[in-house]
């Protein structure tokens, strides 16, 4: 069969090696793809927003499944769009991607459904939310409504950084229209841990949690970043809160989804906050994190592509859905100065072949003259997996030795929050 995997990052990456495994595939297009990609897929430059191109390209090649990965051309509908020429997706439809797409929908659905979450008030007059933030509640978060590059999150310390954050969000626009409706809610406090899971609209199966690590800097210092790294599992998501979060948080969603008219199917993914309080919901992306994509997926031992095709017909209750009980562990190489300003271009030397256990996920890469050039603020992911959390994050380490590229910079020290979690634990 062919497939199309709409995206070009890190994450794509990782779920075009997967779908490679799978027998029925006889082959892969990446739209766009990255220099990195081009070794494992067919890399195309279509853009993943450019929705008339990408129905186009599925037409002419005889798609047979298209995988929409990223939220920008999820919530645009491209789904549908693909859908509507006959082509069957992995994704949920655009009246569902509204999910992450409105942070406004997403907190009003779960105050309706009794789902737990920050307690937060809407606002669409700059007024309003100005004078209500001289009496809220410090520290308040400030959220942009619409998607925002995952920079529409502010977390405000201070009253005047919470003034500041409305402004820059409903008066400067610094997202666009993102901004003309913002959410203003609670600060939460406690563990974070990302739940990737698998729904038809009536099955949902969670992947096994992880565990981001957004700040630049080691000691979870610097600027928040799209993530510096990830491991699997997340220790802190003991069997007990996994099947709180089931009962409580999951399934309710699913529920409501359908209520609303919106049954979602595809990977819905769950940033939770363990507070003192019990889990709460801090996000839902419509689609697979990044880099959570690039520790939860190599640990999956079921067909990616059997899966992926019965969340899409509503058979997810018959399909095997199995991961390995090892753990991973995948340490993001970027250019040094990201996520701020930082310099392209430089050429990416690989390992050949990758050390037994490990996998690089391109992201930020061109090819050029055949050579692989630093393309982006996060360059690639090395991801290790192992029996023990501890020497996956070893191996991956040593692996990341192993590449090289001018102005590289990563954290060293991925994975060590949660190895303290465990000895915690025991
Ligand atoms: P996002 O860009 O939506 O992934 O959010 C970025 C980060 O902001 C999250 O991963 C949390 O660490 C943090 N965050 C979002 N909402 C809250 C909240 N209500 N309380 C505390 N931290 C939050
Ligand atoms: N790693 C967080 C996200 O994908 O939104």
């Amino acid at each position: 069969m062919k497939i199309m995997v709409i995206g070009g990052g890190g994450r794509e990456h990782a779920i075009i090696k997967k779908l490679r495994q799978s027998p029925k595939i006889t082959e892969i297009y990446a739209l766009p793809g990255n220099g990195g990609i081009a070794q494992d897929a067919v890399c195309t430059g279509i853009g993943a927003k450019d929705i008339p191109e990408i129905v186009n390209f599925a037409k002419n090649n005889s798609i047979d499944f298209a995988v929409v990965a990223p939220d920008d051309p999820l919530v645009l509908g491209a789904v549908d769009e693909l859908e509507k020429i006959g082509v069957p997706c992995f994704g949920p439809d655009k009246n569902a991607a509204v999910i992450e797409g409105s942070k406004v929908f997403s907190k009003d659905l779960m105050k309706k459904y009794g789902i737990p979450t920050a307690k937060y008030e809407v606002f669409t007059d700059m007024q309003k939310a100005l004078a209500y933030l001289d009496t809220a509640p410090i520290p308040t978060v400030v959220k942009a409504d619409g998607l925002a590059l995952g920079k529409g999150v502010i977390i405000a310390a201070t009253r005047d950084e919470a003034k500041g954050a409305v402004r820059s969000m409903m008066e400067d626009k610094v997202f666009g229209e993102s901004g003309s409706q913002i959410v203003i809610e609670e600060f939460l406090e406690g563990p974070e841990v990302s739940v990737l899971t698998f729904t038809d609209g009536n099955t949902l199966v969670p992947m096994v949690s992880s565990m981001d690590h957004k700040r630049a800097r080691d000691n979870d210092e610097g600027l928040n970043t799209g993530g510096m790294g990830t491991v699997a599992p997340n220790p802190y998501y003991t069997d007990e809160i996994a099947k709180e979060c089931m009962e409580k948080i999951f399934l309710p969603t699913i529920k409501a989804m359908n209520a609303e008219n919106r049954t979602f199917k595809g990977c819905l993914y769950f940033g939770l906050m363990l507070t003192k309080d019990g889990p709460k919901v801090i996000e839902y992306n419509c689609r697979f994190g990044d880099p959570e994509t690039q520790v939860v997926l190599p640990l999956l031992e079921s067909d990616l592509f059997e899966i992926m095709q019965a969340v899409r017909n509503g058979m997810l209750s018959e399909t095997e859905v199995k991961f390995s009980s090892g753990s991973a562990c995948c340490v993001i190489m970027a250019s040094d100065g990201y996520p701020e300003k930082y310099e392209k271009g430089f050429e990416i030397s690989l390992p050949s072949p990758e050390p037994a256990g490990t996998e690089i996920y391109v992201a930020g890469a061109k090819l050029e003259g055949g050579k692989l050039l630093t393309n982006g603020g996060r360059v690639l992911g090395v991801t290790a997996k192992s029996d023990d959390l501890k020497s996956a994050i070893n191996k991956a380490y040593e692996a990341v030795k192993l590449v090289h590229f001018k102005n590289a910079f990563y954290r060293t020290d991925i994975g060590q929050r949660a190895l303290k979690a465990f000895k915690k634990e025991v």
